[in-house]
């Protein structure tokens, strides 16, 4: 079985091989502290060998309580925010029909998500589409106190209960959670509703392969078992048994700081099908909140090429020299599209005739690559084979891996997210939620 695989080759015109070669006993140390437990936020290391202790009654009881779901609903709600939904999202994006929601010969239900906003009309206009619909409802939050989720799930729990009775509802309703803390347990004990725990050594954006990514990818009738089996795989792949220059997490982590280290403070995720969106904003909450602390940190943006060519293309070929860009390029395509000859030829563009879409595809990756690198604009290259549960769930596991390696070499508690909590404060204090009365005269001082 082949592999994702890591390609750093098109780095070296703008860092040399030796440097990134010299960074072996920084990110073999960093790598030693992860399965040590020895380094920073190691009481937050659960995911760490994670896949690889998955057993097949967990699997079984995801698979079950999926199964019922499925059976009973024709849409559910994924209430979550930030590692509490992104994860599902870009894997059951990455999985789907790209016209999903029109499908209506459905064996699954439609997936949607809530609490990942405040939007007013977004909720409206979610609840509109609920009514007189068969829905479920996930409710993910490791703290249970999240204000958005809270305040999607009070809304949501509500409807349901109006449309299908209290009682019927509560087998409709499953929370992901925390197994004591927090007002999600204390609710869903009391309901007395089915649910999955999150344990404490697992922060969000390492929880995809726990129940919170696993459910809901299950519920849209995906095969987590093959995922898990991708994340094995790359787990032991990427362990401190791995030499250096095979192990794609040590290799990736050396070549990303040495190229921040030389200027390039902004790491582009670039991809070439527009299904993977959902895997960059995943990608970006990991290694934003991972490593953007203490005034250090690559920014991590993304772009959907070539979509995003008619527009940032501009600004990545041109602007300025700050950046570099990692491709997820997939190696074959899912179906096979031919594009036919036309004996008119009116769009001129029967030089295509005969060659699949996605060889032009891979030509305007590989034309962009080489502009970008004659742009100043170093390329790293990561190739899945397939775009399947289990090249995704090495694609996951090896970005969370080298991940915490990349955040130790850097010098930072990869696993913490202090900045997180400014912006909650400021608002608890606007809305006088009771215990903020200091902060809430403070602030109002200031506006
Ligand atoms: O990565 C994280 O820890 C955060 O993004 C959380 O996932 C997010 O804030 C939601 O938290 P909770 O699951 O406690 O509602």
């Amino acid at each position: 079985m082949e592999n994702i695989k890591l390609s750093i080759d098109k780095a070296f015109g703008f860092v040399s091989k030796e440097a990134v070669a010299g960074y072996q006993p920084k990110v073999e140390a960093a790598n030693k502290l992860l399965e040590d437990g020895t380094g920073k936020g190691n009481d937050f290391l659960g995911w760490l060998h994670l896949p690889s202790s998955i057993d097949n009654a967990h699997l079984k009881d995801i698979e079950d309580t999926a199964k019922i779901l499925q059976e009973n609903c024709e849409v559910v709600v994924v209430i979550g925010i930030g590692g509490s939904y992104l994860g599902a999202k870009a894997v059951i994006d990455a999985l789907s029909n790209s016209f999903d929601w029109l499908q209506t010969e459905r064996k699954t239900p439609v997936v949607v998500y809530a609490g990942q906003n405040i939007g007013e009309d977004y909720l409206y206009e979610l609840q509109e589409l609920l009514k007189n619909k068969k829905f479920g409802i996930i409710s993910i939050s490791k703290s249970g106190t999240t204000t958005e989720p809270a305040l999607a799930f009070r809304l949501l729990k509500t409807q349901l209960e109006e449309q299908q009775g209290k009682e019927a509802s509560k087998k409709l309703i499953v929370c992901i959670t925390d197994k004591a803390r927090g007002a999600l347990r204390t609710l869903a004990t009391q309901e007395g509703y089915k649910t999955f725990i999150i344990e404490d050594n697992i922060g969000g954006r390492f929880s995809v392969l726990s129940p919170v990514g696993l459910l809901p990818i299950a519920v849209a009738g995906f095969d987590v078992r093959k995922l898990v089996e991708g994340a094995v795989t790359m787990e032991r792949l990427c362990g401190i048994d791995t030499p250096f220059a095979e192990n794609p997490a040590a290799q990736y982590a050396a070549v990303r700081n040495e190229l921040y280290n030389k200027g390039k403070k902004i790491e582009i995720l670039v991809n070439y099908h527009p299904k993977l969106h959902y895997i960059s904003e995943w990608w970006k909450q990991l290694y934003g909140e991972s490593e953007g602390k203490e005034g250090k940190g690559i920014f991590p943006a993304s772009v959907d090429f070539t979509t995003d060519l008619h527009s940032m293309g501009q600004w990545i070929q041109d602007g300025e020299r700050t950046i570099f860009e990692t491709v997820i390029s997939v190696k074959e395509s899912n179906y096979k599209k031919i594009f036919p000859n036309d004996d008119a030829n009116l769009d001129g563009l029967n030089f295509l005739a005969g060659k699949r879409v996605d060889e032009v595809n891979k030509m305007a990756e590989l034309g962009t690559m080489i502009a970008h690198i004659d742009g100043g604009v170093p390329n790293l290259k990561i190739e899945l084979p397939k775009l399947n549960e289990y090249y995704l769930g090495q694609l996951l596991y090896f970005f969370e891996r080298a991940c915490g390696i990349s955040g130790y070499v850097l010098g930072v508690n990869p696993f913490d997210q202090p900045g997180v909590e400014a912006y909650k404060k400021n608002m608890f204090a606007l809305l006088e939620k009771p215990g903020y009365e200091e902060e809430t005269k403070a602030i109002k001082a200031r506006i």
